[in-house]
């Protein structure tokens, strides 16, 4: 009989945000509120729709493996050179040939706890020792739900290869400031490559909040990684990418990219979504200005929500996750649970967002009701 590897064997399954297929099929809710996966609830771009067009005709032939012209747009966009630069299957994708490139079997690879939750499964499927710093409260007598980058920092130690540092923090939304990170990228040893995780950077609103490109410039074991799902859309497709200030570690990356696993409709999508910037920060801005709608009216209802600088807020609701995930599911809505911890609820149309907030207060009542 053939057997995985331990460390496989032993892997806990990725679990994605249900879908609205999902609660038909198992509890018979048709239509349901999709706020479980962060993606931003516009339809594609119509440049992007028209890019796909054209480029179906062409899917018969394997894609530019280099994403060369969708590489010299990111390069040009943020002022760096095409060297710098790695496209991949999606961030998730990126994060995992990071492992590969950097992590022997044996190293470690850091991160805050909680935080996206693939850090710890692709550590152990390079066999690289997780070292998860756990995240603390971001303000006095609130959840620990931010970043402790002095003890990150000390948690570094001569094994460390990787550490992540997601900003904002997936699924907390809080976001760590540019003094603070400035402080910790000074103190890690420059053996040890820092990747500043910003697959929600679009939605950052608050100035203090650094952007990691600009952070990035000259400390060569800086790298950000970014990705087209969130902002700019392109959720369905996956494309993400890297950008490292040291060629070096943008080589070693694509030196583990599966070959081809960027399709030509991703590069073409990704490509039209960056020439339609200014839409995508119209509807950024929309996402934001709802996004404090939905903190304002959770606030209100006496929920200790705190400023998400993401597309989704998080409510720390410890162990009433498991039953509030499930009763909203029976009324339509889908959220993502992260047992004992909290709930994280993506930011979706006012419509969508009125739908969540209706069906938590009857949840909530019913539960008062009960508790009379
Ligand atoms: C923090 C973070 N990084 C990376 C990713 C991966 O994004 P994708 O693979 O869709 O590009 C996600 C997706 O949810 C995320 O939340």
């Amino acid at each position: 009989m053939v057997s995985a590897r331990p460390a496989v064997q032993q892997l806990p399954a990725y679990r994605p945000g249900r879908n609205p297929a999902d609660l038909a099929r198992e509890i018979g809710v048709e239509r349901a509120v999709k706020l479980a996966s962060n993606e931003v609830a516009f339809p594609p771009l119509p440049a992007v729709v028209e890019a796909l067009t054209a480029a179906a005709a062409e899917t018969h032939r394997y894609p530019d493996n280099g994403a060369v012209v969708l590489t010299a747009a990111l390069a040009q966009r943020y002022g760096v050179a095409p060297a710098q630069v790695v496209t991949g299957c999606g961030a998730v994708m990126l994060c995992q040939q990071l492992a590969q490139s950097f992590n022997d079997p044996g190293t470690s690879i850091a991160y805050a706890w909680r935080s996206f939750e693939m850090y710890p499964l692709l550590a152990q499927v390079a066999a690289a020792r997780s070292i998860q710093v756990p995240l603390v409260p971001g303000r006095p007598g609130g959840p620990a739900d931010t970043h402790d980058l002095e003890g990150l920092a000390a948690a570094v130690d001569d094994t460390t290869r990787v550490v992540f540092v997601c900003n904002p923090n997936n699924p907390t939304g809080t976001a760590v400031r540019r003094a603070a990170l400035e402080r910790f990228l000074d103190v890690v040893p420059e053996t040890t490559l820092v990747v500043l995780d910003e697959a929600y950077r679009e939605f950052v609103t608050d100035p203090d909040v650094p952007d990691g490109l600009e952070l990035m410039r000259g400390r060569s074991n800086v790298a950000v990684l970014r990705t087209f799902s969130k902002a700019w859309g392109l959720a369905g497709l996956r494309v993400g990418y890297l950008v490292a200030e040291d060629p070096v570690v943008a080589d070693a990356v694509r030196k583990t990219h599966v070959p081809f696993s960027v399709s030509s409709l991703a590069q073409a999508a990704a490509v039209a979504a960056l020439a339609s910037e200014e839409e995508v920060r119209r509807r950024c801005a929309a996402v934001t200005a709802e996004r404090e709608r939905l903190t304002g009216a959770l606030r209100e209802r006496g929920l200790d929500v705190s400023d998400s600088q993401a597309n989704f807020v998080w409510l720390p609701v410890g162990e009433e996750v498991a039953g509030l995930a499930a009763a909203l599911e029976a009324r339509a809505v889908i959220t993502r649970p992260f047992a004992g911890e909290g709930i994280r609820v993506t930011v979706g149309t006012p419509e969508e967002d009125d739908v969540f907030l209706a069906a938590l207060d009857q949840v909530r009542s019913a539960g008062a009701a009960r508790g009379r």
